[in-house]
């Protein structure tokens, strides 16, 4: 395993996501527990990510000197390199500040780090400090014209240091430079695949003879790791489906379906109506986020009590958190978060449960690879995410029952229109918007001011990112059409044509 130690660059994330995707497993931690992550699990190389402080800053992350003197390959990456080059001797000052690309010419092509690039390569640059003398030891192995010091290292520590950005799609070579770090630090390339009978394995010595009540919804995340615990500990397990009205209409009929390998009837809870009457004058999108979760939690209790009075021994909560909602919520020490997602966080106190998570540390094409080799059928594993609270966050303003089928019924007519075009498979998420605006149309001779609906499809591979997906011009016409004249009171479909960032992919 690679340990990438994170400073709280923007692209941190994304070298867990390109180690992995090259081959090796790798995990990312905060500075303040680097070095005890790495007496404990003895990775077999570290990254030292990027991050927006400067090494000279009061109070800038650092990491424990002794890390250096471990004989485990060190990749330093912009920050990393500083501070590097700051713990060890070197001299950082606040230089040239470069963003975006810039040209790199290789001076040492015996580096192990640097082997099998070009000449002369575009790297993407993100930095305002820069290092003006290496620590001793060090080689310099590459300079692009405005920072001698671009690239540097001490092959007798097994420390490799780089200012620009490998990780980032726009670094030619980026990949390979990786791919040689892996090959340093002695993983072979296929070592890596999510081990599924490990995860289950885990689960049965964790659980022991408890039993552990599921939380699961009918996505695809809650789908593979209730089917993961389901094949551990069979009948010790309790799926609960809170049905709050607010999921798609295909939902229940998954869980159903999910289970009955097993032999597993879960716990449906019949709350739709009940729901509507808690959201009822909410018109705040966090406010509903929290009348939601907290709901969610209160049927989940009365279920629990019940299963007590039934003497069950219930000790665990499975959750299908993935890390994409571990990194949205709670950001990391030096990252900024984005917003509360309320399937992350945890339980009150006095629930005593544990929490179960075991994708916790996986990305979501991670989750549907682990999916299929489980043998989920894609019919599961290949759903659209569905945001926690569900149609809520995509009404705009108050909840109610006359809104929520209006949203359903566009809903589907959505989904048909891109399932029948042969496009609901490209497109990561698609889902029509009640905005809260009114415009004017004609139906007939009448005039009538109806509310404005805004189509959101978008394509994405890691959530983080995401574009607007271009659909055909005809495509988009026959949804605004037949949305317009089956859905009641709509006046218009507008489109969406906004990318993630700056827009989130809800709109709540
Ligand atoms: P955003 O809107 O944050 O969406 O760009 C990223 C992914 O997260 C889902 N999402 C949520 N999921 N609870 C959830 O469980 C929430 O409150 C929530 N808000 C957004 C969204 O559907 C997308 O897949």
């Amino acid at each position: 395993m690679i340990l990438v130690v994170d400073f709280g660059g923007q692209t941190a994330h994304l070298i867990v996501r390109r180690l992995r995707f090259l081959g090796s497993p790798a995990k990312m931690v905060i500075p303040e527990d680097a070095l005890e992550t790495i007496q404990k699990e003895n990775p077999q190389g570290i990254v030292l990510s990027g991050g927006p402080i400067s090494v000279y800053e009061q109070g800038a992350p650092t990491v424990d000197k002794k890390i250096f003197e471990l004989g485990i390959p060190i990749l330093g990456i912009c920050y990393g390199f500083q501070l590097a080059a700051h713990l060890l001797g070197g001299k950082v000052i606040a230089g040239r500040k470069e963003y975006g690309p810039a040209s790199f010419a290789l001076l040492d092509n015996t580096s192990k780090l640097l082997k099998g690039i070009a000449k002369n390569i575009t790297v993407w640059m993100s930095h305002g400090d820069e290092i003006i003398e290496i620590p001793k030891g060090f080689t310099l192995i590459g300079s692009t014209r405005h920072v001698p010091n671009t690239a540097a290292e001490d092959e007798n520590k097994k420390m490799y240091t780089i200012q620009f950005h490998p990780e980032v799609e726009h670094t030619e070579y980026g990949s390979q430079i990786l791919q040689n770090f892996i090959e340093i630090c002695g993983i072979s390339k296929n070592q890596y695949a999510i081990e599924a009978n490990e995860l289950i394995q885990q689960i049965r010595e964790t659980v022991e003879e408890h039993h552990v009540i599921g939380a699961i919804s009918g996505g695809v995340d809650s789908t593979v790791a209730g089917t993961l615990v389901a094949t551990a500990i069979g009948k010790q397990f309790i799926p609960i489906f809170v049905d709050n009205g607010l999921m798609r209409d295909d939902a229940v009929l998954t869980v159903r379906k999910v289970f009955e390998q097993f032999d597993i009837a879960p716990i449906i809870v019949d709350v739709r109506h009940e729901m509507l009457r808690r959201l009822q004058g909410i018109t705040d999108s966090e406010d509903k986020r929290k009348v939601i979760g907290k709901f969610y939690i209160e049927v989940f209790e009365e279920e629990m009590q019940k299963l007590l009075q039934e003497e069950k021994d219930v000790a665990f909560l499975l959750q299908g958190t993935i890390y994409s909602d571990v990194i949205e919520s709670q950001g990391t020490k030096y990252a900024s978060k984005i917003k509360s997602h309320h399937n992350v966080g945890g339980l009150p106190e006095h629930m005593k449960l544990t929490l179960l998570e075991p994708l916790r540390e996986l990305y979501k094409d991670e989750v549907r690879a682990l999916g299929r080799t489980i043998g989920l059928p894609a019919e599961f594993i290949m759903k659209q995410p569905f945001p926690g609270p569900g149609y809520a966050v995509r009404i705009r303003g108050e909840v109610t029952a006359a809104r929520l089928a209006q949203e359903k019924q566009a809903d589907n007519i959505v989904l048909e229109e891109l399932e029948c075009a042969g496009w609901l498979d490209s497109v990561f998420i698609s889902f029509p918007v009640m905005t809260g605006a009114y415009s004017t149309a004609t139906k007939g001779d009448g005039k009538f001011f109806g509310e404005v609906i805004a189509l959101r499809v978008v394509e994405s591979t890691d959530i983080m990112t995401a574009t607007w997906a271009k659909l055909p011009y005809d495509l988009l016409q026959k949804i605004s059409s037949r949305i317009v004249n089956e859905v009641p009171n709509i006046s218009r479909v507008v489109y969406d044509i906004t990318t993630k960032p700056p827009a989130t992919m809800e709109w709540e």
